[in-house]
């Protein structure tokens, strides 16, 4: 199990989270473990994150309920028999993990149906389930179709829970941060190995080393290639070629889960070409001065389209783009080479909290997503608030279809030197 804050922080935002709520069964599945090629072969477990930020417990096959109207908090879990003990070692009662996080109140996890069965009447509150043991489990406790269960997740418990983990308690950026140098230590460690010969393969397995060494891994799959225009690139099996640019965009998962997300690029060779050098400057201004923007009471928005069209300047002024600079951003002419938004909020998850709706976390009744391409990838455009944690990450590529095909369709041609 991984480091616990202490207990009062959990439970003073377990009491939080049922005051923003009012009333009614809150209901949290912490995940279990997942098979990867038989049963008791099981991918790297990894605790659900609303799990982590209420009752901050690590392990498998725990659940918990917090029964607002009746002041109760329980924990449901099975204690360890001689036969797991004997593979695993001697492990803490679920009694005794409850009370590390506050909570002291716990059953074995056959009586949850019963605790559901009682309180059948009330309203049970829980988040749309993203893993499909979570939905059938789900729909079994709640005598629903598996099919619809989805359908049954409460938008007043995702709201609530977005508006409080959104907000970073200077704890939690202490460990940000510390994801971070761990980060700082992967990547120059890749820098410090990169040469033309060795593959990429080689400098993920180096990466993967410190990412497991330090914290509990990749805090996303590493993405490092020298073909950075395709995005979620993950073949590595090719060496290093001279006059390339090699990209690396990783973060680590710290020992608390809390995650980290940067991305380098930089030449194979150590020595940039005028070319590559022209477009990783306008790279890095838009970087910087997208990082110099964000401030509480700026729309996330606002900073997306200055970064692309310092990204849409950068390129007119190479001859690439042409036209009006703002006309070009609002019609989304920019995204033939930026076709990603410009960030997203950063916590126990990468993309944080992506799995409670894109759409409420970084959106509102003020901020409605974009239907224009390229704009519409953007996960956050609502205003930053003191405490959030947001990523700044603009990027140039060339992807040689979909120039074929705006060239082909003449698409936003006022705006692009297709020749
Ligand atoms: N930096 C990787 C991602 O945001 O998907
Ligand atoms: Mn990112």
């Amino acid at each position: 199990m991984n480091p616990l804050f202490e207990k009062s922080v959990y439970v003073a935002r377990r009491e939080a989270l049922a005051r923003k709520m009012g009333s009614g069964l809150l209901l949290f599945l912490g995940n279990n473990d997942s098979p990867m090629n038989y049963p008791a072969n099981c991918y790297n477990f990894r605790q659900d994150s609303n799990f982590i930020y209420y009752f901050g417990l690590t392990a498998p096959s725990l659940a918990a309920i917090i029964d607002v109207d009746n002041n109760r908090t329980i924990l449901f879990g099975d204690d360890f028999t001689i036969d797991d003990i004997i593979w695993v070692g001697d492990q803490p009662s679920i009694s005794t993990l409850a009370a590390m996080v506050g909570v002291t109140e716990s059953m074995p996890m056959a009586k949850l149906q019963d605790y559901l069965d009682q309180n059948a009447s009330r309203k049970v509150h829980f988040t749309k389930p993203y893993r499909f043991d979570h939905q059938i489990t789900m729909a079994n406790l709640l005598k629903k179709n598996v099919n619809e269960i989805k359908n049954f997740a409460s938008i007043e418990l995702h709201k609530a829970i977005i508006s409080m983990r959104s907000i970073k308690e200077a704890r939690e950026i202490e460990e940000m941060e510390k994801a971070a140098d761990m980060a700082y230590n992967m990547h120059t460690t890749v820098m410090h190995n990169t040469k033309v010969g060795t593959t990429e393969h080689h400098l993920v397995g180096l990466a993967d080393g410190v990412a497991n060494g330090e914290g509990t891994g990749f805090s996303f799959p590493i993405i490092l290639t020298q073909h950075g225009e395709i995005f979620h690139n993950t073949d590595h099996n090719v060496a290093l070629q001279d006059g390339k640019l090699l990209l690396m965009d990783a973060g680590v998962e710290g020992l608390m889960n809390y995650c980290s997300d940067k991305t380098r690029t930089y030449p194979t060779n150590g020595k940039f070409t005028q070319k590559q050098k022209d477009i990783y400057e306008i790279v890095l201004k838009a970087n910087m001065e997208g990082i110099n923007l964000v401030k509480a009471g700026t729309p996330y928005r606002d900073i997306h389209f200055a970064a692309a069209e310092i990204v849409m300047q950068g390129l007119k002024d190479l001859g690439l783009m042409k036209g009006d600079v703002k006309e070009g951003v609002r019609l989304g002419a920019h995204a033939l080479f930026f076709p990603h938004g410009l960030g997203h909020q950063l916590g126990l998850d990468v993309h944080d909290m992506e799995g409670l709706g894109e759409d409420y976390v970084g959106y509102n009744d003020e901020f409605k997503r974009s239907d224009i391409f390229g704009t519409c990838n953007l996960r956050m455009a609502r205003h930053l608030e003191p405490g959030m944690v947001m990523t700044v990450e603009p990027g140039i590529y060339f992807i040689p279809k979909l120039i074929e095909m705006w060239r082909a369709e003449g698409h936003l041609a006022d705006f692009v030197n297709f020749d």
